[in-house]
């Protein structure tokens, strides 16, 4: 389960103003006043795999998660997950994490039951709530409110929230922006952990080509809009992974910058 397939997939959005805001290539035309997003994707996400995306600002990434999870309609194409065409949101078997995603009102313990808010057995419920506030490193906190908890902990509250679910996918799009450089260290390597724990299909976004290569099993790189896509690597090193000490991941570092058009931070 957590498989996903994407099928020629094509989003426009209706242009807003009077801007012609690209060029529309004549092999594949689309009206003045149409933004061309996603230019025929095909992917296939295997059952648990970890697939990071990278791709340059405002070419697509979230508006292609947000028509993986049901949440917005593409202009053409198909998303499959499990054998089943997507068109709609669908909470059962996917989750999508957000950071400022707990309600600030209720405690970590209540934002991690939200989960579970449709259990009958409410002792099961609370075994299975601490649990994963125990996973996550904040027993102790439970009856803590957001705003009492540190940028990191928050993250983590709402990790254990989109855990509790036991989702067969997980979308992550940016989840450690705004993090201080060595909680979002930290973090990575509690993505890392809990993949290999869990093993459920995440897709995670982000911007940062090292997070991405030293957690992936597969890096999957779009170019700028409208996306297609420009590398697809499979990263079979083991964790934790180490660029002094995998000059073949090295390699592949640099070939994703300058994929991504940097050529000096090397
Ligand atoms: N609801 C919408 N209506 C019109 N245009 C939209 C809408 N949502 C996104 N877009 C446009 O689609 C393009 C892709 O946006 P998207 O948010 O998917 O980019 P992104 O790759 O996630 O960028 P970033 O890395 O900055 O988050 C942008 O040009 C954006 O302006
Ligand atoms: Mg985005």
């Amino acid at each position: 389960m957590g498989h996903i397939l994407i099928q020629d997939l094509t989003k426009t959005y209706l242009r807003r103003g009077g801007v012609a805001w690209q060029f529309n290539s004549e092999a594949d035309p689309v009206a003045d006043d149409e933004l061309l997003v996603l230019n025929h994707i095909d992917l296939e996400v295997y059952d648990g795999e970890l697939v990071c995306v990278l791709g340059p600002s405002g070419c697509g990434k979230t508006t292609m998660v947000r028509i993986i999870a049901g949440f917005e309609r593409s202009t053409s194409g198909n998303v499959i997950i499990d054998g089943n065409e997507v068109t709609g949101p669908s909470s059962d078997n996917i989750f999508v994490f957000q950071h400022n995603g707990l309600l600030p009102w209720l405690t970590v313990e209540e934002n991690v039951r939200l989960g579970l808010r449709h259990m009958k057995d409410r002792r099961e419920q609370a075994e299975r709530v601490s649990e994963y506030i125990d996973i996550v490193n904040l027993s102790g906190f439970e009856h803590q409110y957001p705003h009492q908890l540190s940028g990191g902990m928050q993250r983590r509250a709402e990790l254990a929230r989109a855990l509790v679910v036991n989702p067969e996918v997980l979308f992550m799009d940016e989840p450690f922006a705004g993090l201080d450089f060595l909680t979002r260290l930290k973090m990575r390597e509690e993505i890392i952990n809990m993949h290999e724990y869990f093993k459920k299909t995440v897709i995670f976004i982000t911007h940062d080509i090292d997070e991405a290569l030293v957690m992936a099993d597969r890096v999957v790189v779009f170019t700028d809009r409208p996306a297609t896509i420009q590398l697809d690597l499979a990263l079979g090193f083991p964790h934790p992974r180490d660029f002094m000490r995998e000059p073949d991941l090295e390699a592949l570092r640099r070939d994703v910058y300058v994929g991504l058009g940097v050529h000096y931070a090397l």
